[in-house]
């Protein structure tokens, strides 16, 4: 991994810094946040109690918990400019494209930053995690033709969302995995994302302008945009009886098959494993036709782990995009909102980790190993 001057390409196993919101253990499957593993708080918490917990770093008292709750539906509603943004992008427009345009316009009213102004910071940071889900329903709307709704301050934010992207309500238990979903894709130490939302952070920038440049690395497919690759690859394959020679097909042209594979996990995703148990469960209400997607997946994923461990690549297993995708076509949403529902969770973990480091900030600045020449000349055009 790291050369004699620490030098790691993509800084795998570089230590960037400290954080105390979330650790992912790559050999054990685990992720907890502040010691409290996923899956107790996928079956006990909800996301709005899980982002309390991430930027103040406690569990709330229920008086706390609800002013809280009040906070975030306070700030759920655009202002008008952010609003134009989303109806004068084209329908055509590339959905992360614009939210990070409208995220970023969040920024024209944001004060300097002075880390000592925590609190400040704070309701910043819940205005931002409760305006950026209505900003990705709205977009999804226009993109749709659909009618853009204001958000319903009666609703929780999982049945808020659901409720602005689709036009109704949705019923307890899909709104209930829909809630699932959010916590499990909050927070997940340095990936890509939060990575760069701390560069930026740590030069003392807005926060929405660091979560604006957060928005920009999580589109990459490498990082947030994998389970639309997914269905995508379900839809190639196209029937179950065909899946298996998919991945024969896959493995043996080295092409890498999105939802598989981590820098850190080297066993199956915990993440992976609460989407399928949900997957699962909405499935068995379905039709047959809609069955076949999971069936198809079943027969990816087993193969793909039988194949590996064969070429001894037995470190590369699901990761939370493998069925991600699967499950919110059941709950009727649209594939290319997948990546910025992804955000619409991860910026409560994109906010704690800068006000975190901002707590004992440092403006990020590696070194670089430089590899050009260092003596060259400068060659007037006439002897080139
Ligand atoms: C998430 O970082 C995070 O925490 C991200 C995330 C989060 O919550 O923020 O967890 C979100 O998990 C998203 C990951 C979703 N992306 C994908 O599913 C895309 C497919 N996966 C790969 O692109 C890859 O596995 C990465 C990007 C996830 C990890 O890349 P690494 O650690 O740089 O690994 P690598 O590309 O160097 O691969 C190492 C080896 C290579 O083989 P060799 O060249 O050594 O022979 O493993 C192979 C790769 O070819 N490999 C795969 C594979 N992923 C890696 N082979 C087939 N299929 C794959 N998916």
């Amino acid at each position: 991994m790291l050369d004699n001057l620490g030098f790691s390409k993509g800084l795998a196993g570089v230590v960037a810094d400290t954080t105390a919101i979330s650790q992912v253990q790559g050999e054990a499957g685990r992720l907890i946040y502040r010691g409290i593993s996923i899956e107790t708080l996928a079956a006990k918490s909800t996301f709005e109690e899980c982002v309390f917990f991430a930027l103040y770093g406690y569990l709330p008292k229920k008086d706390e918990f609800d002013n809280f709750v009040k906070e975030m539906k306070g700030y759920r509603s655009l202002p008008k400019y952010a609003q134009d943004i989303i109806n004068s992008a084209p329908t055509t427009a590339y959905p992360m494209a614009v939210l990070q345009a409208v995220i970023a316009s969040i920024g024209y009213s944001e004060l300097p930053v002075n880390l000592k102004h925590e609190d400040e910071n704070k309701h910043e940071a819940v205005h931002l995690i409760s305006a950026i889900s209505t900003a990705v329903a709205h977009i999804s709307c226009v993109r749709r033709g659909k009618p853009v709704l204001s958000p319903r301050e009666d609703l929780s934010h999982a049945e808020n969302f659901l409720y602005m992207l689709n036009g109704n309500v949705p019923d307890a238990a899909l709104a209930r995995m829909f809630d699932v979903a959010l916590i499990l894709h909050l927070d997940h130490d340095f990936n890509a994302s939060t990575f760069t939302a701390r560069v930026v952070g740590s030069t003392e920038a807005r926060l929405a302008l660091s979560i604006s440049a957060a928005i920009g690395a999580l589109s990459g497919p490498l990082h947030g945009g994998a389970n639309e690759k997914v269905l995508e690859m379900v839809d190639e394959i196209g029937s179950p009886e065909k899946a298996k020679d998919w991945v024969y097909q896959a493995l043996s042209s080295k092409k890498k098959v999105m939802g598989f594979g981590h820098r850190v996990y080297k066993t199956t995703d915990p993440r992976a494993k609460v989407l399928r148990s949900m997957l699962e469960t909405l499935v068995a209400t379905k039709s047959a036709k809609e069955k076949e997607t999971y069936e198809i997946l079943k027969i990816v994923h087993d193969t793909m782990i039988a194949e590996l461990s064969k070429k001894e690549k037995d470190y590369i297993w699901p990761n939370v995009d493998f069925w991600s995708g699967a499950l919110y076509r059941l709950m009727g949403i649209e594939p290319a909102d997948f990546t910025p529902i992804f955000a619409v969770a991860r910026v409560a973990g994109w906010s704690s980790h800068i006000l975190e480091m901002w707590r004992d900030n440092r403006i990020y600045r590696p070194a670089a190993k430089y590899i050009g020449p260092t003596d060259a000349s400068y060659v007037e055009f006439a002897d080139r």
